[in-house]
C-alpha cells in the first residue's frame, strides 16, 4: 500500500488537544507522523489538504444494514459504502435483522462480509436476548469472542426488568457495553409519533414521552445497582437528558447518544402525513430538541449516532400508521451536525470530532478516535465549507427514507480513509 501524506489541512485531534495545520503521514495501515512540514517516501501518495478538516475517523455507533433479510433495503456492503461516503471510517451494525445476529456464526457473518465489502468498517453488535424476544440471554462472550462489539436489542425494548438487570450484570464479566432502546411498549402502544398537539391536529395515536422516560430511568437505576455499563440509545426527550445528567453526576456508568434528524427536528416534520419523518422514537418538541442540544453540548449525550434505517419506497409509501418507523442517515450526519451545530455556535469543530470520534471509540473501546502517531490509520477530511443539497438519488445506500431531501447543508466529508486507503473522495464522485 503507497504511504499517503495529508498536506497543510487543519488538523483536529481532541485526544491530543490538537486544532493546528499540520501534515499526516500514513504508512502501512497507521498514522506513521503528524506535524509540520513532513517528509515522505517519494512513492507516497500526496493529498493537498488546504482549507480542509482533517480528523480522526469519525464512527457510527448505530446504523441497521439489513442483511440477513431484507436485502433490498441495504446490504452490509452498500451501508459500508454510504457509511465511507458519508465521512464514517466504522459503523456499529444492529443486530435486529431477520433473522437477527443472536448466535456466534451470524456476529462473524457480519464481521466478514463488512471486511469483504473493503469501505467503512463494519463492528456487528449482538442481541442480548435470543431472537431478540426479550426472554432468555444470548451467549455474551461466545458473542464477543466472534467479534461482537456490544450487547443490545435496538428497534425494542427489554420489557422484562430482570432480564435487563441479567445482562447488566452478566456483560460485564465480558467487558461489554449493554446498548437500550428505552421505550415501555405498553405506554406506546399503537402510537406512530410524539403525543401532543400535532399528534392531535393530525388525529394520529401518540407515543408519549413518558414511554421513553420511564425505561431511562428504570435503566439508569438497574445500571447503578448492578454496577453494569449502560449506553441509552437515541435520547429524544427533554427529562431523558435530564436523568443522565443526574446519574452521570451520581457515578452511574452510563453513555449516551443523540441523532441528527432529533437534534434537527420536531414532531411537526410530520405534517402531512410525511412518514419520511416517521421514526422511533419519534420527533418530539422544540423543547426536546433544545434539550438534545444542550446534552451533546454539555457532553451528557456522548456522541452523535445516526440510527441509519433504511425503508423501502413501497413499504414506506403506505398509510402513516402502517409505514414502518426509521430513516436512512448515513449520508447526511455530517451536514446537519456541521450545519445545526457547528455553524450555530453550539459546538466547536473540536466537539463535534469528539461527539463523531472520539467518543464513539471510547463507548466500545475500538481502536481508532485518534490520529497519535501508531493509530490506525482511519482518518476523515471534511470540506467544512462546501454547500450542498440532499439528493437522495446520489445516496450510496440502496434506501431514501429521509425528510431532507432538498435540503441545502454546509459541510461534507471530502475523502475517508480506512487504513491508509481511500475508501471514498468526492474527488471521483460526479
Ligand atoms: O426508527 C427506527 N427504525 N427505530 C428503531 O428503533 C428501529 C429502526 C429500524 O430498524 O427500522
Amino acid at each position: 500500500m503507497r504511504p499517503v501524506l495529508l498536506l497543510g489541512g487543519r488538523v483536529i485531534d481532541p485526544t491530543q488537544r490538537l486544532d493546528a495545520v499540520a501534515d499526516v503521514l500514513l504508512v502501512e495501515g497507521r498514522v506513521a507522523a503528524l506535524g509540520r512540514d513532513l517528509s515522505a517516501p517519494d512513492d507516497a501518495e500526496r493529498v493537498d489538504c488546504r482549507g480542509k478538516i482533517v480528523a480522526p475517523g469519525f464512527i457510527d455507533l448505530h446504523v441497521h444494514l439489513r442483511e440477513p433479510g431484507d436485502e433490498h433495503e441495504e446490504t452490509i456492503a452498500s451501508g459500508a459504502r454510504a457509511a465511507a461516503a458519508g465521512g464514517f471510517t466504522a459503523v456499529v451494525a444492529m443486530p435486529n435483522t431477520r433473522p437477527p445476529i443472536d448466535n456466534p456464526a451470524a456476529v462473524g457473518y457480519v464481521r466478514a462480509a463488512g471486511e469483504r465489502a473493503g469501505a467503512a468498517r463494519v463492528y456487528p453488535a449482538a442481541a442480548i436476548t435470543i431472537g431478540q424476544k426479550g426472554e432468555q440471554l444470548t451467549e455474551f462472550g461466545e458473542l464477543r469472542a466472534a467479534g461482537a462489539v456490544i450487547v443490545t436489542d435496538d428497534g425494542r425494548p427489554v420489557m422484562h426488568g430482570g432480564v435487563l438487570r441479567m445482562a447488566l450484570e452478566y456483560a460485564q464479566n465480558f467487558d461489554l457495553p449493554v446498548a437500550v432502546h428505552a421505550e415501555d411498549l405498553h405506554l406506546s402502544r399503537g402510537g406512530s409519533m410524539h403525543e401532543g398537539v400535532v399528534s392531535l391536529r393530525l388525529g394520529l395515536m401518540g407515543m408519549p414521552p413518558v414511554a421513553e422516560e420511564a425505561m431511562i430511568a428504570r435503566d439508569l437505576l438497574l445500571a447503578e445497582w448492578t454496577g453494569g455499563r449502560l449506553h441509552v440509545q437515541h435520547v429524544s426527550t427533554a427529562r431523558g437528558v435530564a436523568m443522565i445528567r443526574e446519574a452521570k453526576a451520581r457515578g452511574v456508568r452510563v453513555t449516551a447518544e443523540a441523532t441528527p434528524h432529533h437534534f434537527t427536528l420536531t414532531d411537526e416534520a410530520v405534517e402531512g402525513y410525511r412518514t419520511a419523518a416517521k421514526v422511533n422514537p419519534p420527533l418530539r418538541t422544540a423543547a426536546d430538541r433544545e434539550a438534545v442540544r444542550e446534552g451533546l453540548r454539555d457532553g451528557t449525550l456522548d456522541a452523535i449516532a445516526t440510527d441509519h434505517a433504511p425503508h423501502h419506497y413501497d413499504e414506506k409509501e403506505q398509510a402513516f400508521e402502517d409505514a414502518p418507523f426509521g430513516m436512512v442517515g448515513l449520508e447526511t450526519a455530517v451536514g446537519l451536525a456541521v450545519t445545526q451545530l457547528v455553524c450555530t455556535g453550539l459546538l466547536s469543530w473540536s466537539q463535534l470530532v469528539e461527539r463523531m470520534s472520539v467518543a464513539p471509540a471510547r463507548i466500545l473501546q475500538l481502536p481508532g478516535g485518534s490520529l497519535a502517531a501508531g493509530s490506525p490509520a482511519d482518518v476523515t477530511v471534511l470540506d467544512p465549507d462546501a454547500e450542498w443539497i440532499v439528493e437522495p438519488d446520489r445516496f450510496l445506500s440502496r434506501s431514501r427514507n429521509t425528510p431532507f431531501a432538498g435540503w441545502r447543508l454546509r459541510g461534507r466529508a471530502w475523502r475517508t480513509i480506512v487504513g491508509g486507503r481511500t475508501v471514498w473522495s468526492a474527488a471521483s464522485t460526479p
